[in-house]
């Protein structure tokens, strides 16, 4: 790079800074730097972040957002980051924090209002205490609710889709609400655009004896425990089943021989194969990356099937990555026709 160029690259990121500082200081909202990725997901794995931006209210969320766009600043989305696997390289971007727009749980007969931040294990404590079922089988997987809408989490018969009536979205600085029946629900995924920043959710479900609902979350809680790793730093599943043929992923890596094969500080779950766990303190995102494209190699090799990633990788560099598109100058999406 020519020394012109250096000169001129750091004064536009300084600029940069003082926009995002101004903005978040404008709306009330923790502006930080200097945190790692490594710390801000589940895997404990990936590089340092130039701003982490904390919300504590949707409207706080909608507004920054709204005012990122703007000014053409890049950003993405995180929730607890349990579901992503971001390269280790500085990510030059806003990740927009929303593990604090929690709130809390507001209950109204059938239906419960909830922020994207908020705990998708509490909320199905509570939902079950309330004497309401519908998403008693996602009762132990961690990560927020925001997160889940995201990707249509789902496990032991229950999408979180099935009981969305309305989810609150972020556009133009403002908060708007979109009918539940618009969105398309589809296996681990959604029609949520990449940069699409999702507030809260009302969710609709059904009554029945809190005891039975209980006694069903603790069924596929313990159905998780005995077959999945926990306490483990994890992403949950890695790559998706192979759509429409009740193929499970996970056993067939597992009957490639594949469980426990390592590339550095990544590991093959012992327990459940589509688990990459890490450990140590020199694990590496490469290392996961390294990993799982090897599965990938060899599944290919084997079953002719190429394996999608379920959890999202999100590149320092390429804001196209799969799963892990970024809103900023080329990425934006005004004007989109939104429901
Ligand atoms: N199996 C093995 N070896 C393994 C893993 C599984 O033999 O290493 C066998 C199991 O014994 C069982 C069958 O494969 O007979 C299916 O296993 P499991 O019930 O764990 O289901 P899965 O298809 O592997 C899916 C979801 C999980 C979800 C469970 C339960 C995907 C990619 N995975 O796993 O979701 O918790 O069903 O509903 O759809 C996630 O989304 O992150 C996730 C973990």
């Amino acid at each position: 790079m020519m020394v012109e160029e250096e000169v001129q690259n750091a004064s536009d990121a300084t600029a940069r800074d003082a926009v995002i500082e101004e903005i978040a200081a404008r709306a009330g909202v923790r502006a930080e730097r200097g945190r790692r990725f490594a710390e801000l997901t589940s895997l404990r794995v990936g590089g340092a972040i130039d701003w982490v931006v904390l919300p504590e209210t949707e409207a706080q969320a909608a507004s920054v957002a709204g005012e990122f766009e703007k000014a053409g600043i890049a950003w993405r989305v995180l929730g607890a980051g349990s579901n992503v696997l971001a390269d280790d390289s500085e990510h030059h971007y806003v990740v927009l924090s929303m593990r604090e727009v929690k709130g809390e749980a507001r209950f109204d007969g059938e239906r419960v209002s909830v922020s994207a931040g908020f705990s998708l294990p509490r909320l199905c404590v509570e939902a079950a205490r309330q004497g309401l079922s519908g998403i008693e089988g996602l009762g132990g997987i961690p990560g927020t609710v925001g997160g889940a809408l995201w990707m249509n989490a789902g496990a032991y018969g229950h999408e979180i889709g099935e009981v969305v009536e309305t989810v609150r979205v972020a556009r133009g600085g403002r908060v708007v609400e979109v009918p539940g029946s618009e969105v398309s629900w589809n296996y681990r995924h959604t029609s949520f655009r990449e940069g699409e920043l999702l507030l809260g959710a009302t969710l609709r479900l059904r009554p029945d004896a809190p005891e039975q609902i209980k006694a069903r979350m603790e069924e596929a809680k313990q159905k998780r425990f005995a077959t999945q790793p926990h306490g483990a730093r994890s992403a949950g599943c890695f790559f998706k089943n192979p759509p429409g043929s009740g193929l499970s992923t996970g056993k067939m890596i597992d009957e490639m021989g594949m469980k426990g094969e390592k590339r550095g500080g990544a590991v093959v779950s012992p327990v459940h194969a589509n688990f990459i766990v890490t450990e140590g303190e020199d694990a590496r995102a490469s290392d996961a990356l390294a990993l799982a494209e090897e599965i990938r190699e060899r599944f290919r090799r084997e079953h002719g099937v190429e394996l999608e990633y379920e959890v999202e990788l999100w590149s320092a560099t390429n804001s196209k990555d799969e799963g892990g598109g970024m809103k900023g100058e080329e990425e934006k999406t005004e004007g989109k026709d939104e429901s």
